[in-house]
């Protein structure tokens, strides 16, 4: 696997402008993490300004439309965002999967229209806690893989891949390092059979109740590239002590 270890912050409906100071305070101590590659992805309306705000840290969106523009009051565009200036944008979140009805369908056509416009994805995948006691995990993540990897345009050099399994996001609980390195290897598999050997480079990140006290454990696992933070991303404090992990 190529890369730096990636660490993203998710900051979803959380943040005004007050906010920025934390984009600060992550950005200036970034240079302190050489070998780590740190990203935030705040709310649309501060991608502008956090851009400006800072100087070494990726920012991206957190969801993007398959088209440039039309008709879709409330969406934002792959290519708006690129114009705001983000590097990046995370597509097929599970909150957007439930909360937007959004299926594999939709998720391939974002991922598409994204990279067509410059961005980097990172791609989410994750099964719910009735799939996993039901003994589908890996079935279920590999087919949202099979259904929403993007082909073509930067695929998949400017893809990372982030097993966030539902149950994990925001509940404090997070999968034994066992089943995280067994996902990981299926999710790995997978992309080499989509992608052939450049599957074998894609960063896949692991999202879920990550905090400090279990970042070293989760990011030493086998093929696990990265993080995708929530909650702990929220403060400098807390997101910085995930940095730090990973370097
Ligand atoms: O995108 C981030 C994930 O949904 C994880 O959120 O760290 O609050 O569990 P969490």
């Amino acid at each position: 696997m190529a890369g730096l270890p990636y660490i993203v912050g998710n900051w979803k409906m959380n943040g005004t402008r007050a906010m920025l100071n934390e984009a600060r305070a992550i950005d200036r101590a970034a240079q302190r993490f050489p070998k780590v590659q740190v990203a935030l992805a705040p709310p649309t309306t501060l991608i502008h300004r956090m851009r400006e705000a800072v100087e070494l840290i990726g920012v991206g969106g957190q969801d993007s439309h398959s088209l440039e523009n039309g008709a879709y009051t409330g969406d934002v565009s792959a290519v708006m965002l690129k114009d705001a200036g983000s590097d990046f944008t995370i597509i097929g979140h599970s909150e957007r999967r439930e909360y937007h009805a959004e299926n594999d369908a939709h998720v391939k056509a974002k991922a598409q229209a994204a990279l067509s416009a410059g961005l980097a994805v990172i791609l989410c995948v994750g099964e719910t806690e009735a799939q996993r006691d039901a003994g589908d995990a890996e079935g279920v993540v590999t087919a949202q893989l099979e259904g929403s990897c993007p082909i073509g345009d930067g695929a998949p050099e400017k893809l990372s891949v982030a097993y966030e399994p539902v149950w994990a996001i925001g509940t404090g609980r997070v999968p034994s390092v066992d089943d995280v390195a067994a996902m990981h290897k299926a999710i790995r598999a997978k992309l080499i059979s989509i992608y052939g050997e450049a599957g074998a480079e894609v960063r896949i990140l692991y999202g879920g109740s990550v905090k400090a006290e279990n970042a070293a454990e989760l990011l030493a696992v086998p093929d696990v590239g990265g993080a995708l933070v929530g909650g702990a991303s929220l403060t400098a404090e807390s997101f910085l002590a995930i940095v730090g992990a990973a370097a």
